[in-house]
């Protein structure tokens, strides 16, 4: 049976992750210190004998017994509250987590699959964006922190797979969204939906001309999954290539949960990127991979579960952001 290790593994991603190598056939040893987590998206797997859980930071010395096949590297703070407010600790999940987990699946052969971002395209020029776009970032900016960490990251990952022989991928994930975000992780789809399930107006950054494509999880991670059985190391965007902008977003969103138009306007943040969409033709042509989760039926998945989990998500507003940039904007 094959043996992967996940890294934040009690994160929204890392946790549909977990399930699905689980549905696989998989035994799976998840990795988290909870940062950002919250280990409640793994109670379903309380009894289960294929999974166990370990809290640890990964920016520590990483060493685990026995044999490891696969590592799937998804430790970091995600989203802009979160990065803003941990800057430090993003930049050491980036740099040094990625530098253990890569250290770990060099001294066990296994495979290594890091979980980096479309932010490393920065405010892009150039648009869609292809993997051969290199980007455009601001390095000292206050987003430097999430977008040079994958940066380095990325680079760390080539490295040990062109000197150290370690078989490696690169996802570039793209805006996703779905069922276990946390209501206030500062993203444009739980902040939406929790202003329009408390009945507040909807916030929009700016005169929400700036666009967005938000990708199903569940889509996203049959993408992971793919990759990690492919030989491809070269990066992968992984997203939805439907566009639309945030103020044609709000509006779908206060339609599907039934609520009145109401919006209102702030500023926008710094860096905020205009235009966002991946070319996925590298994903069809590698992996076979198309996303299938059309958005109005991905919003009211997670609507509903957002509806029947708002108890849990409001203890979240105890935890308001401190930093004065990690406010809830458009994009993550
Ligand atoms: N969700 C998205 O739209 C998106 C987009 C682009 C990239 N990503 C990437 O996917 C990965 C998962 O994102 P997510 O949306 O699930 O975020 P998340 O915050 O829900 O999950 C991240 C998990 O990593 C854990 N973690 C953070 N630092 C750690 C450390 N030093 N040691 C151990 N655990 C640590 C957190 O506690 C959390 O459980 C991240 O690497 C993120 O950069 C996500």
């Amino acid at each position: 049976m094959a043996f992967a290790v996940v890294t934040g593994a009690a994160g929204f991603l890392g946790s549909h992750l977990v399930d699905r190598l689980l549905r696989a056939g998989y035994q799976v040893l998840g990795i988290d210190n909870f940062v950002t987590g919250n280990p409640n998206n793994l109670a379903h797997l309380e009894r289960e004998p294929q999974f166990d859980l370990l809290a640890q930071d990964v920016s520590e010395f990483l060493d685990i017994p026995g044999k490891v096949d696969q590592i799937f590297h998804l430790a970091s703070p995600a989203s802009p509250v979160d990065y803003l407010n941990l800057p430090i600790q993003t930049l050491k999940a980036g740099a040094l987590g990625t530098y253990r987990a890569l250290g770990l699946a060099k001294a066990k052969g296994a495979s290594f699959l890091l979980a980096s971002t479309s932010e490393i395209y920065g405010d892009p020029l150039v648009h869609p964006q292809k993997e051969e776009y290199w980007g455009n970032v601001n390095p000292i900016g206050p987003r430097g922190v999430y977008d040079e960490a994958k940066r380095f990251a990325e680079a760390l990952t080539m490295a040990y797979h062109r000197h150290h022989g370690v078989k490696t991928h690169i996802v570039r994930i793209f805006n996703t969204y779905g069922p276990r975000m946390r209501l206030h992780d500062g993203r444009v789809v739980p902040a939406f939906i929790g202003q329009a399930l408390e009945g507040k107006p909807l916030t929009i950054f700016g005169d929400g001309s700036q666009t967005r494509s938000f990708c199903y999880c569940a889509d996203l991670i049959e993408g992971i999954f793919l990759l990690s059985q492919s030989p491809s190391a070269d990066p992968v965007n992984i997203g939805n290539p439907t566009e639309l902008s945030i103020l044609e977003f709000a509006r779908l969103i206060c339609r599907l949960a039934a609520i009145p138009e109401r919006l209102e306007h702030k500023p926008l943040p710094v860096d905020d990127p205009k235009q966002r969409r991946p070319d996925i033709s590298r994903a069809g042509k590698e992996l076979g991979w198309l996303p299938r989760v059309d958005l109005e039926t991905g919003l009211r998945e997670t609507i509903e579960w957002f509806r029947t989990h708002r108890p849990d998500a409001r203890k979240e507003e105890a935890a308001k952001p401190s930093h004065p940039e990690a406010t809830e904007r458009s994009s993550s």
